[in-house]
């Protein structure tokens, strides 16, 4: 079956990068964050007495030791990355996923360059993907080259797809396939990889000598009973790996720009010292907040509220595949239901009159056509 997220996919091979907006998030972050936030303002403000205390200063790291040690308990004890020798020191903290990423090209740009010497470096995504992380690798000097993902397998990376690609690009003596970029769980499709996918995956990027960013921003967002399975589990990828998480699609604040990665010592020291040379250090606030909104401690807070926000985007991404794929009814769970109203508000381009006289009805399956239409 061709369909239109493969088309879209063809689309975004050949112009690299197309932005279908499924997950921006459009609802408030936890009021536990709200009070982390407010509670750090006032403390800031009220041990120093200068004016404007505290808040006056630059921050000096990447990271504040108290703040890196509930990281690595969220990534250790929550996530179940590998644990072997792993401290706060394996931690750090930035500006987003994003921020993350683009300190980790130039890691691979200033680190790993003598396996492409001479060769254009290449960074592969599964494809469709979120656009601005295809487009600040080409920035950065990379070429960037999608590889096909289909409804036919759930739109999970097939590792054969994966060996076939480094194998045709490779066939040009003067490329080498350095990275790859896998969000999980995926923007747009939602899929979540298992254990098999990344066992295969990573044995064909050890193979291969290529890295690992495993963008995992909309942890904990999952669907259905699907839990991310980050590669930084297996041992065999621990040492290829690096993995972000980010507040901001998970706790509803990207405005925030608080995220934290994890991975081997020298990839960490290398981009602590580059976000601190540039001046680009996270805020206090913004640590503190992300801290607390992984910590385990927190995991029942953060649980209540990620589960309010997985019917919120699962009834959005039901929404977004009518649309995009032409349904016209829709199966909904009640819980998905009561939160409908307050989707569509938020998706004003897809309005239709239709879908506000059928909300009247109140029947939890709902038919409906948008009246839209894709130009590209
Ligand atoms: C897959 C993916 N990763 C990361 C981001 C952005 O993350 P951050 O705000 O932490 O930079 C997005 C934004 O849509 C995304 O789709």
């Amino acid at each position: 079956m061709t369909n239109i997220l493969e088309n879209l996919f063809r689309i975004n091979c050949k112009n690299k990068n197309i932005n279908l907006s499924s997950g921006n998030p459009a609802w408030n972050g936890p009021e536990f964050l709200f009070k982390s936030s407010a509670d750090m303002m006032n403390k800031m403000a009220s041990e120093h007495d200068s004016i404007g205390g505290d808040i006056s200063r630059y921050n000096s790291s990447s990271g504040e030791e108290q703040f890196k040690k509930e990281m690595r308990d969220f990534f250790i004890e929550t996530l179940n990355c590998s644990s072997k020798n792993r401290s706060q020191k394996n931690v750090v903290f930035a500006n987003g996923v994003t921020h993350l990423w683009s300190c980790f090209l130039e890691l691979i740009k200033d680190k790993e360059s003598d396996k492409f010497r001479g060769k254009t470096p290449v960074i592969l995504f599964p494809s469709m993907t979120y656009g601005i992380h295809t487009e600040s690798a080409t920035r950065a000097g990379f070429e960037v080259c999608g590889i096909p993902i289909s409804s036919e397998t759930g739109f999970h990376l097939q590792a054969s797809d994966l060996e076939h690609a480094i194998c045709e690009i490779e066939k040009d003596k003067t490329k080498k396939v350095v990275c790859i970029k896998i969000d999980d769980p995926h923007n747009p499709s939602g899929a979540v990889l298992n254990k098999n996918d990344i066992e295969k995956i990573t044995a064909v990027c050890r193979k291969h000598k290529i890295r690992i960013f495993n963008d995992l921003a909309y942890c904990g967002l999952e669907y259905d009973d699907n839990k991310v399975f980050p590669f930084a589990t297996l041992g065999d990828a621990r040492a290829i790996t690096f993995t972000a998480v980010s507040l901001s699609k998970t706790a509803g604040a990207p405005g925030l720009r608080a995220g934290a990665g994890f991975g081997e010592t020298n990839d960490v020291n290398f981009i602590s010292k580059k976000i601190s040379n540039d001046m680009c250090t996270s805020s206090i606030i913004a640590q503190q907040c992300c801290a607390d909104y992984f910590s385990p401690r927190n995991a029942d807070l953060r649980e209540k509220y990620l589960t309010k926000i997985r019917a919120w985007y699962s009834t959005r991404s039901k929404m977004f595949q009518a649309s995009i794929l032409g349904k016209d009814s829709i199966n909904w769970t009640p819980f998905e239901l009561d939160y409908l109203e307050t989707v569509i508000e938020t998706l004003e381009y897809y309005y239709a009159d239709d879908v506000k006289n059928a909300l009247k009805h109140g029947t939890d399956h709902i038919k409906f056509r948008f009246k839209i239409s894709l130009e590209w």
